[in-house]
């Protein structure tokens, strides 16, 4: 496999892609974690800061030590120029953008046009080459853009990742078969394969559990361990009472009946409402039901189990490590609320290296049904956070019905999936309406729909009229309780995507 050490900079998750695109699987890890074992070769990637900084990250020391084919981008370059004798130095000229380069004759440049457009983004430049290095790429102003240190390592001054740099793919693919003479055997039949024979050497004859929501991630992590080790895993799946219209019916169903897989379902929803009674606070809801969460896990875990599956992916383990290790943290929004701090488990993430449309493509391979696979986010609170104000049974029943009819009619529509996230939220406001000859008082009820990338930012959805009109009559007509339905206008920012 082939280690991509992250300097911070804003492509090295692109890295990691290509590469895998490429045939070849990659990692991304901090340069103070442990070194990997199996490495095929190195990539050093970009950061944001000159190696000459005082804090500036370093070359950890094994890496050389290797002697493994290593590729330094821009950072990394300097950084390698720097660690075996050259000098990097803020130059005059700073680089933004496309440049062109002119290439010479080299392995690392095969196939490719002696002139070429690449994606720059460096302020410091290599002044001063170590030993035994040559420069094998220069820009017009005469600035090095690739420089070859020995016949395995090598550094670009440019982003062969970024797709603004012509041939970058073509550079990456030499490198890794050219220059560090990789297979090409990369596939995510090959990852189930190996995880699954990985996962049962390790859990061996002992016990694991996980805590499935029914979610994409869970739900793949869930049936992958099941694959491995069979009935030592148990799947929990704890039903809060907050969930979509028959949710715990279907998980049940799809996973016992067509996977095979004896989920255990936990009915606490009685639990969780009594806790939730007068509650209208959203942080505190959100409190209550992650505590609750972790105390009926608690109690089914005991100290049972000596191992605890996570559903962690790959963007999840990008986030933690920009916010300092990436190693065991056990984020809240895995689940509903964390997780028991006074049960030792060992952690297993089986996905943690994993794009999500990867996790999704051995979802599919490993029989889970699309609609599973495909379906939008659901927050860990769930329903407790769309309805405004106290939750109650009644209303309980109520938005789960509207919110029902509403995805009902987004995919006989087609647009259940050109959307990131849609759902209804229960106003606790009451508005006058008429029904027949009779004067009616109701709830307002909101449809949201928004488009978004990772949920950070959104952009409500411009549904066609004819489809939220679908909705709006068949909502008023089939559902007791509500009087009156809008449309949510507001993107994010300046308001979340959920209204609580
Ligand atoms: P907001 O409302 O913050 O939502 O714009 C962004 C995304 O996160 C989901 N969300 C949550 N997920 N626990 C979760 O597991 C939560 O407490 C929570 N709050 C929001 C939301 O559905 C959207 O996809």
């Amino acid at each position: 496999k082939v280690v991509i050490i992250d300097y911070g900079s804003q492509y090295t998750q692109l890295l990691a892609r290509r590469i895998r695109e490429l045939g070849v699987y990659s990692e991304v890890i901090q340069y103070d974690d442990n070194p990997p074992d199996e490495i095929g070769g190195i990539i050093l990637s970009g950061g944001p800061k000159s190696v000459n900084d005082v804090d500036a990250l370093p070359l950890p020391k094994w890496i050389l030590n290797t002697k493994k084919p290593i590729l330094g981008v821009c950072y990394g370059l300097q950084l390698l120029s720097k660690e075996l004798g050259g000098k990097v130095e803020k130059t005059e000229i700073s680089e933004y953008g496309k440049t062109e380069i002119e290439i010479s004759n080299d392995p690392i440049f095969d196939n490719i046009p002696k002139n070429i457009i690449t994606w720059m983004s460096h302020g410091d430049s290599v002044v001063f080459l170590p030993k035994n290095s040559s420069v094998i790429a220069k820009t017009k102003n005469n600035i090095y853009a690739a420089i070859k240190f020995s016949n395995n390592i090598y550094g670009l001054q440019f982003h062969p990742e970024v797709k603004h740099t012509e041939f970058g793919d073509k550079i990456i693919e030499n490198f890794l078969f050219k220059i560090a003479k990789l297979e090409k055997n990369w596939s995510l039949n090959y990852f189930i394969e190996e995880k699954i024979e990985e996962i049962r050497n390790e859990i061996n004859d002992k016990k694991a559990i996980i805590a499935l929501s029914g979610g994409v991630d869970s739900s793949v992590a869930t049936v992958l361990v099941h694959k491995a080790i069979g009935k030592n895993l148990k799947a929990v799946f704890v039903n809060h009472g907050l969930l979509r219209l028959n949710e715990e019916i279907e998980v049940k169903k799809i996973f016992n009946d067509l996977i095979g897989i004896n989920l255990t379902v936990i009915d606490a929803k009685k639990r969780f409402l009594d806790k939730l009674k007068n509650i209208i606070d959203p942080e505190k809801k959100r409190k209550i039901i992650g505590e609750e969460f972790i105390r009926v896990f608690e109690e089914v875990s005991k100290n049972n189990y000596d191992y605890l599956i996570q559903g962690t992916i790959y963007s999840d383990v990008i986030e933690s490590a920009a916010s300092g290790k990436n190693t065991a943290k056990i984020k809240s929004h895995h689940n509903v609320g964390g997780l028991p701090e006074d049960i030792e488990f060992k952690i297993i993430e089986p996905l943690k290296y994993l794009f999500k449309d990867e996790v999704r493509k051995i979802g599919e391979i490993l029989g889970i049904p699309k609609h599973i696979l495909y379906r939008h986010p659901f927050p860990g609170p769930g329903l407790a956070i769309r309805i405004i104000g106290e939750i109650t049974e009644e209303k309980l029943n109520i938005l789960k019905k509207a919110d029902h009819i509403f995805i009902e009619t987004l995919k006989k529509n087609n647009w259940y999936d050109k959307v990131w996230q849609a759902f209804t939220v229960l106003t606790p406001i009451k508005t006058v309406g008429v029904v027949g000859d009779e004067r009616n008082y109701d709830y307002v009820l909101a449809i949201r729909s928004v488009n978004s990338v990772e949920g950070m930012t959104a952009n409500w959805s411009k549904i066609p009229f004819e489809i939220l009109e679908e909705a709006s009559t068949r909502i008023t007509n089939e559902v007791k309780g509500i009087g009156r339905i809008v449309y949510d206008i507001t993107s994010k920012p300046p308001a979340t995507i959920e209204w609580e």
